[in-house]
């Protein structure tokens, strides 16, 4: 991919304002999907750029790509595996998929559906009575998805409560476990390997919880896992574990039995509708064309700013206080996806890899970063996501400033504030030398991109569409940067080194092989035990 053409032109880039000289242009640089609306008429991109990026969207073969991925390809070349995520929330099996996997697929997702239906209804109880806590214990994409969604869903809840636990810090379980009842507690172990340190550890000092007050412990557990065999080493019972298959990536898998926590919170109906949701953005990304396609668009945008004008990092500000969870779930889906330095083929990346993604939810970062953000010397671009509507009816008052919030934020982004202006502001106050000084420091240089993701009110379907939505994103920018978007090889080095670890932190063995600042911590944590 020659990278050279998009650099150009993102040098050359006129400004935002200018662009809207051009009639239409909002209507022009928007897409819908059903009532889903993303307009990106708040970059630079014009039309001979956006031109050029679906030049390059073709060239890449994003539209073969897809289609490979979509029919159970082993697109996961270095860990010889397909990537179909979109299985678990297929409405047919689709062409090249093996029709097993698909009904395997729904097998599951009834199971889990008869379990919450139990759990919920009663019919499932614990020693003490029914179920009226959940802890799902899990760490990476066996949380973040579940956890994150269980928040946006909030004004759906009617089932029993449902508590995250992931930090292998034990202030995380503690502080879980303080306030519960465990005779009425149900605790779900979620691993895709069913071996990862953090969530093993946590799993057995929750099982070591309920044994101190419940007879059969392992009869509140249940597990979710692509390791069938070891759940049975670790007592729990066939009837409540649900398998997966290795081609649901981790982060990729809230979609199925990862998402046990939330349709035990939202019941199974509301986590059919977040699966519709993430169909029906499938479809679009599979039928609409390039320059029709929001997630290639949003992808094609996150590729503009990073590897075009060289904008490091993206800021993901939901004006949607219930996905304050989304940003760190993006983290993952993004970061762990499109964060490599070699491409598919084995040889250096020639451009950045994906940028790095942070945020958090409108308005509380207005009285936090967005200084930096309208003022700093580096650009950020912002992405915007917000409902025309909240679920609190008698509360909308509060909606219409959070709304109005959200769009002058990208509304002052776009337009800043000049210095003529600045001095108007301050004329009367201050004079001469001073009024220039005192202008200088309240001018918004302006000019700075952002987007707008806009949608009814956030409900189980929309979503569905919004996660589905970011997954694609990720996999067209990781087709365009040439590289894997599903493994993760750079988590492993530390968690091998922390388990070399663990015995010196206790005090056994020899130190003498480690560097000298970890020798010096070591010693440090020893001396304060
Ligand atoms: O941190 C790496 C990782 O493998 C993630 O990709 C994954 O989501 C997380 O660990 C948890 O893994 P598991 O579900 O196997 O416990």
């Amino acid at each position: 991919m020659d990278w050279s053409k998009l650099k150009e032109a993102a040098a050359s880039r006129p400004s935002i304002m200018e662009l809207f000289d051009t009639p239409g242009r909002a209507q022009d640089f928007s897409v819908r999907v059903g009532e889903m609306l993303f307009d990106y008429s708040k970059t630079h991109i014009s039309p001979e750029s956006r031109a050029l990026l679906l030049e390059m969207a073709e060239q890449a073969g994003v539209a073969a790509k897809r289609d490979a991925m979509f029919s159970g390809a082993e697109i996961n070349e270095t860990e010889g595996r397909a990537v179909l995520h979109t299985l678990l929330r297929a409405e047919s099996c689709p062409d090249g998929v093996d029709q097993a996997a698909f009904d395997g697929v729904r097998v599951v997702l009834e199971d889990m559906e008869r379990f919450a239906r139990d759990v919920r209804s009663g019919a499932y109880q614990g020693q003490g009575g029914a179920i009226t806590d959940v802890i799902n214990i899990g760490i990476g994409g066996s949380d973040l998805g579940p956890k994150m969604a269980t928040i946006a869903l909030a004004p759906f809840h009617d089932g029993p409560r449902v508590h995250f636990v992931s930090n292998v810090d034990g202030a995380d379980i503690a502080d879980t476990l303080a306030p519960l009842d465990p005779s009425t507690t149900l605790v779900i172990v979620a691993s895709k390997t069913f071996t990862t340190i953090e969530t093993m550890t946590n799993a057995r000092t929750a099982f070591d919880w309920m044994k101190g007050s419940v007879s059969d412990p392992a009869a509140q557990f249940a597990a979710v896992s692509t390791a069938e065999d070891k759940t049975g080493d670790f007592g729990i019972a066939p009837e409540r574990v649900f398998g997966f298959e290795d081609w649901v990536g981790g982060r990729y898998s809230v979609w199925g039995p990862i998402g046990l926590p939330l349709m035990l919170a939202v019941g199974p109906e509301r986590f059919r509708d977040f699966l519709a949701g993430g169909a029906a953005m499938d479809r679009h990304f599979r039928e609409a064309d390039l320059a029709e396609n929001m997630p290639v668009l949003l992808a094609l945008v996150g590729l503009w700013h990073n590897q075009g004008c060289g904008h490091a990092t993206r800021a993901v500000l939901p004006y949607d206080n219930r996905l304050s969870r989304l940003p760190a779930y993006l983290q993952q889906l993004e970061m762990e996806s499109n964060g490599k330095s070699v491409a598919m083929d084995g040889s250096a990346l020639e451009v950045n890899s994906g940028p790095v993604v942070w945020g958090e939810p409108g308005t509380n970062g207005q009285h936090a970063f967005y200084q930096l953000i309208h003022q700093g010397t580096r650009v950020i671009p912002c992405e915007f996501l917000v409902a025309a509507r909240g679920h609190e009816s008698d509360l909308s008052h509060h909606h219409e400033l959070l709304v109005a919030n959200c769009l002058a934020q990208s509304e002052a982004l776009m337009v800043g504030r000049s210095i003529d202006e600045a001095r108007r502001l301050m004329d009367g106050k201050f004079k001469g030398d001073e009024l220039e000084r005192q202008a200088r420091h309240r001018v918004f240089a302006g000019d700075r991109p952002s987007t707008t993701l806009i949608y009814p009110t956030l409900g189980a379907r929309e979503l569905g569409m919004i996660i589905a939505l970011y997954e694609h994103r990720v996999f067209v920018e990781g087709v365009m940067l040439g590289i894997n978007s599903f493994d993760q090889w750079g988590v492993e080095l530390g968690k091998e080194l922390a388990n070399a670890l663990t015995p010196l932190v206790r005090g056994e063995g020899d130190v003498s092989g480690k560097d000298g600042s970890t020798r010096g911590l070591l010693d440090y944590v020893l001396q304060s035990k």
